[in-house]
């Protein structure tokens, strides 16, 4: 089987007959498994349990006991070698048939070595390395038991309220599907050895516009905003081959994912060929009866018929199907055609040959997980995710001399580094920054502490935020902890205040309406600042947040996320310059509340508002109160170095159907640091049948230039960059003016111009 995934994604004849011969042993061996299956087994493969740790093999739970009947395909959340090998082990000496276990977990920014979240590691624009960094998520998973993973999740998202754009990849559809392959890549190569897991993509669809940025809530929108702006990565990720893909909490136009047979089935099978298995979000298809659809048999006659395959623990497949089939509501063809899926999956995997092929021994597991090759990449990879905001006067980097105060809420707390969906992370045992700045500075300088403020002033915000024992409250009065930290801000040379959100402030079920400091955070900042001592802030969250009075106030802003395990490390790498930054935001920054939510690659009105800055100018498009444009826009990323872009050339000035043109630009590093960059090409099309976005991404590069050194960069155009669906949902490309616009970042563009003939 693993040839014909091979075949699959090289696409060369010799191994297409492979692949062909590959596939008719598989459909015969799942035959002549499925002739043997009861009507319940066939329903059993359709049901996902979740279970907590297992004790030993004596092991009588009620989800073994289910297992042991045949009555479970799946299980979510368990992982290790050992535990996994009990689960297994049940599945195929005690069920009828012995029908492997698939175990899936949230493995979705690495599993021991956690890399930064993926809204940071998308702003690395540095595609080899996130698809490196979903093959060691891959190999450590794979060696504890693991073999499939709920990754990658590639929601587009405009509202930063909206906490769950911690795990995407951000607004950009362009760059969100390039992320989406890089990810399924990475997890699944071609299945041929047993460091290859099963990706999920997820949350298909839309669960990335939910109303109010509330999390769970509806989305609601045009199918040509649906097609244009948000479907692309889903499809990108399908085509790249993922196994599996995963339905959606939110209702979209009117239906819950869940029960939505146009989106799984029409759409993702009809139209995009799709051939692995959609599963459920947890409990997504019971959900249904509190979205207000029928009592659990109807919801699990809606889902099964719409054609969601595996149900994620709510168990009204397995409580109702059954029963929905003897009263001939659905057919015994919904039941197989799911099963049938599962089985391919676990076929794919290997599990038939071997079902325990994903438990190594201890001496393997201990090897590869927490490796030093693991942290080093994560490390590297983590250094690249910063984003330089501001940096007046060039504060940054600080050099390792005098005395250095660190302070902050955030400063001495390793539990919050990694981020969100940090499931397999040894949270207590993380490294916190000030251990990070102690090491970084080894003795060269001194290093003073001081927590300086809670996060919140109010606990219950504080509470909300943190979850699990990560409670970081301090007993201490407000006015004590900003006593003892002003007293030491006054002896140092220069302030590092370490601000922002805790980790569970953002990812799932953490939508905020204010995003801007916690109010306890901008008054110590405020103190700290008026010392008049140099200030650099480091800003954790995992979301875009609002800066406004921070980057009128504060010398110098560095973005720093949630970067993983090797957090600690990575963000002295960039303060004290030993690496240089080169992360670009994926997201727009608001200046505020209000202008959520916001891309750069909105649309013109008929009333463009052209005043300088996009403030307000009576009957055009905008707001009396700010202006229209982000804070930081998406692209935007300092660096320590300076790079200079000559003018975008083009090869030619028009271009057939079946043509190309080049666009091309010189990029200098004219600073004083070896740095990356990462070049960016956007497009406009000029005429439309349908409203063109100002510009949208096609294009870019990361490149290293010595100090000193020019590149020419250069982007080929072709007619499939320049499509778009149209007011039918064609796939079109339509002639006439292009714009094209190279530069560092989504705003500060040269221009030159094409036309496209037909
Ligand atoms: C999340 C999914 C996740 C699943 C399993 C749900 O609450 O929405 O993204 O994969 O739980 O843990």
């Amino acid at each position: 089987m693993p040839i014909a995934i091979a075949a699959a994604l090289l696409g060369s004849s010799a191994q297409a007959t492979a692949s062909n011969a590959d596939d008719a042993k598989m459909n015969a061996f799942i035959d002549d498994l499925m002739q043997k299956m009861t009507v319940e087994e066939r329903i059993g493969q359709l049901n996902l349990s979740v279970t907590g740790i297992l004790t030993g093999t004596e092991a009588n739970t009620d989800v073994t006991k289910k297992i042991a009947e045949g009555k479970v395909g799946g299980v979510l959340g368990l992982s290790g070698s050992e535990q996994v090998r009990i689960a297994q082990k049940i599945a195929v000496e005690q069920s009828r048939l012995k029908i492997p276990l698939i175990f899936g977990l949230d493995v979705i920014h690495g599993y021991k070595t956690t890399f930064p979240i993926p809204l940071a590691l998308a702003c690395s624009w540095d595609i080899p390395a996130i698809e490196e960094a979903a093959r060691i998520a891959a190999r450590e998973a794979s060696r504890d038991g693991v073999c499939w993973t709920y990754s990658p999740m590639v929601d587009i998202s405009h509202d930063a309220r909206w906490g769950r754009v911690a795990e995407g990849a951000g607004e950009d559809p362009f760059l969100g599907s390039r992320i989406a392959e890089a990810l399924v890549r990475g997890y699944q190569g071609d299945f041929s050895s047993d460091a290859n897991i099963m990706a999920c993509v997820k949350h298909f669809a839309c669960y990335g516009a939910p109303e109010g940025g509330r999390d769970y809530h509806m989305a609601d929108m045009s199918l040509w905003r649906m097609y244009n702006e948000y479907l692309p990565p889903y499809k990108a990720a399908v085509d790249a081959g993922a196994g599996s893909i995963m339905a959606s909490f939110n209702g979209l136009n009117g239906i819950p994912s869940h029960g939505n047979r146009w989106l799984l089935t029409d759409l993702l099978r009809g139209q995009w060929g799709f051939n692995g298995f959609v599963v459920a979000d947890y409990c997504g298809v019971r959900e249904m009866v509190t979205h207000g659809l029928g009592d659990d048999q109807q919801v699990g006659i809606r889902a099964i018929t719409a054609g969601l395959d595996m149900d994620m623990v709510s168990e009204v497949y397995l409580n109702t199907l059954k029963k929905s089939l003897d009263e001939g509501r659905i057919s015994i063809n919904d039941i197989n055609k799911a099963c049938r899926r599962i089985l391919v999956a676990k076929y794919r995997l290997g599990l038939f040959d071997d079902p325990y092929r994903f438990c190594h021994s201890a001496d393997e597991v201990s090897r590869e997980l927490y490796s030093d090759a693991n942290r080093a990449a994560a490390r590297r990879i983590a250094g690249e995710t910063l984003v330089l905001l501001k940096n007046e006067g060039n504060l940054l980097p600080l050099k390792r001399e005098g005395k250095i105060a660190l302070i902050g809420p955030l400063a001495d707390t390793g539990a919050n580094m990694p981020g969100t969906w940090s499931v397999a992370t040894a949270l207590n045992d993380c490294r916190t920054l000030r251990d990070g700045f102690e090491k970084a500075l080894a003795g060269k300088a001194t290093l003073l502490y001081a927590k300086g403020c809670n996060l919140y002033d109010d606990p219950q915000l504080e509470a909300n935020g943190t979850v699990f024992g990560r409670e970081m409250r301090d007993p201490r009065s407000a006015e004590e902890l900003e006593r003892k930290a002003l007293k030491i801000a006054k002896k140092a040379d220069v302030i590092v205040a370490a601000l922002g959100e805790a980790s569970e402030m953002s990812g799932e079920s953490a939508s905020r309406t204010r995003l801007e400091l916690p109010e306890s955070q901008r008054r110590l900042l405020t103190k700290l600042l008026a010392l008049g001592k140099p200030v650099v802030m480091l800003n954790f969250s995992g979301r875009p947040v609002v800066l406004d009075w921070e980057n009128r106030n504060v010398p110098a802003i560095l973005q720093v996320w949630f970067a993983g395990t090797e957090a600690a490390d990575a963000i002295p790498d960039v303060v004290f310059g030993d690496v240089v930054p080169s992360g670009k935001l994926t997201m727009s920054f608001p200046r505020n509340d209000g202008q959520v939510p916001i891309c750069y690659n909105t649309y013109n009105t008929g009333r463009p508002n052209k005043k300088e800055g996009g403030y307000f100018d009576k009957f055009t498009t905008g707001y009396l109160d700010t202006s229209i444009y982000p804070l930081f826009p998406f692209g935007y990323g300092l660096s320590y170095t300076t790079f200079e872009y000559s003018p975008v050339k083009l090869s030619a000035s028009s271009m057939n159907y079946d043509g190309t043109i080049t666009a091309s630009v010189t990029v200098t590093n004219t600073g004083n640091y070896d740095a990356d960059e990462v070049v960016q090409m956007y497009i406009h099309d000029v005429y439309r049948s349908v409203l063109p976005p100002l510009k949208e991404l096609k294009g870019f590069k990361r490149i290293s230039l010595k100090k000193g050194e020019s590149r020419k960069v250069e982007f080929t155009i072709d007619v499939e960059l320049l499509k778009f669906y149209d007011a039918q949902l064609h796939h079109v490309a339509e002639p006439g003016e292009f714009e094209v616009m190279v530069g560092p970042n989504s705003t500060d563009l040269s221009i030159a111009k094409f036309t496209l003939n037909r």
